[in-house]
């Protein structure tokens, strides 16, 4: 098995040098895997001038799977768009089609108390959002900065296709029947055709799956709902813009953006695999960067991709125990509990490994 590995930037390579250990554990195990690096972002910008080179995006299609920590940064923030980080981490989901992007949000019962939420609100809470990841408006055309009228317009178009629609509905539905067999779609129906679209595709795809309960809740609700009742929710399926704005209000529930990783699949199941938050340039080259995220994307990798649920659980049961032993990064901090940096972290994690 071969995996390209995209440190990109900010807290990137620090959290991806973690992963890289939990790798090498496993690797020394046994596990037969080979990694290639690749630059992916603002780093690719500053070595070639783009933010996905050719050559990495050949690397990750020829990988059995991707493990990307995070792109951006302020200073190329002034850059023309199309040679900002994030249009080579939105170039790399596209060019591999990984339009299935799998959140899960869990919270770990050590954590209960860094959640900015009542301990019972959040205790036992276990969520996944499935968030399409390859077309909306994050795609949409036409796009851009233009005249009219004399003065600048912004324009941007939310745009779904049926069979955009309906294939992340199927994977949607068949996570659901693998787990508590309820899925709330997310939509904003009462103002936009294109979840007009997409609540009716989804309700036919519904037809296919007769023991999934399929609920439809506006996305102004839902954001309501999660800090409400976040634990009515099994699965839930959205568009790539309201998918990225509720899985980070979701992320919060179990204590800390710095714990969620995500599992971005194409139709073959072929993944990419990232931790949820961003490359924290607040922080970056400090040492104290969370790198669970990170180290649960390598479980999600070893489930989803590399068939080794044993690796992955593995893995899911170290990050467990160093939270029962009170290691803890300053996002999860609470009194009485051992604060540490990004390598404290991973050697925590290598030893319960
Ligand atoms: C995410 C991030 C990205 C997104 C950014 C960095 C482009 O927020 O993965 O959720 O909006 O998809
Ligand atoms: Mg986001």
């Amino acid at each position: 098995m071969k995996i390209c590995i995209l440190p990109g930037d900010g807290i990137g390579p620090e959290i991806m040098a973690q992963a890289l250990r939990v790798l090498d554990a496993l690797r020394a195990d046994g596990l037969a895997i080979e990694t290639e690096q690749a630059l992916i972002g603002g780093a690719a910008v500053d070595a070639t001038g783009s933010p996905l080179p050719d050559a990495t995006l050949k690397i990750a299609r020829e990988s059995d799977a991707v493990l990307l920590a995070a792109v951006g940064g302020p200073q190329y923030d002034v850059l023309p768009r199309e040679q900002r980080p994030e249009r080579g981490l939105l170039g790399i989901r596209k060019g591999l089609d990984a339009f299935a992007n799998l959140r899960p949000a869990l919270l770990y019962e050590e954590l209960a108390s860094a959640s900015s939420l009542k301990p019972e609100i959040v205790a036992g809470l276990d969520i996944l959002i499935i968030r399409e990841l390859t077309g909306d408006i994050y795609f949409g055309e036409p796009r851009g900065i233009a005249m009219r009228h004399g003065e600048r317009v912004g324009i941007n178009t939310m745009v779904y296709s049926e069979s955009e629609i309906r294939r992340i509905a199927h994977v949607a539905f068949k996570a659901a029947m693998k787990r508590g067999r309820k899925l709330c779609s997310v939509d904003k129906m009462n103002v936009l055709e294109a979840t007009q679209l997409w609540r009716d595709v989804v309700i036919e795809v519904g037809a296919e799956y007769p023991e999934v309960a399929l609920s439809h809740m506006l996305v102004d609700n839902a954001a309501m709902q999660l800090v409400r009742n976040p634990k009515q929710f099994d699965v839930m399926v959205t568009g790539n813009m309201f998918g990225d704005i509720l899985s980070d209000e979701a992320s919060m529930l179990t204590g800390s953006i710095g714990m969620l990783p995500s599992a971005s699949l194409d139709e073959s199941g072929k993944g990419l695999y990232e931790p949820i938050h961003g490359s924290a340039p607040d922080i970056a080259g400090k040492g104290l960067a969370n790198p669970l995220a990170m180290i649960l994307s390598v479980a999600m990798m070893l489930r989803y991709s590399l068939n080794r649920e044993d690796a992955a659980l593995r893995i899911e049961s170290a990050v467990k125990k160093v939270l029962a032993q009170g290691y803890r990064t300053g996002d999860i901090w609470t009194a009485g509990t051992n604060k540490v940096g990004t390598k404290e972290m991973g050697d925590a994690v290598l030893a319960a490994l």
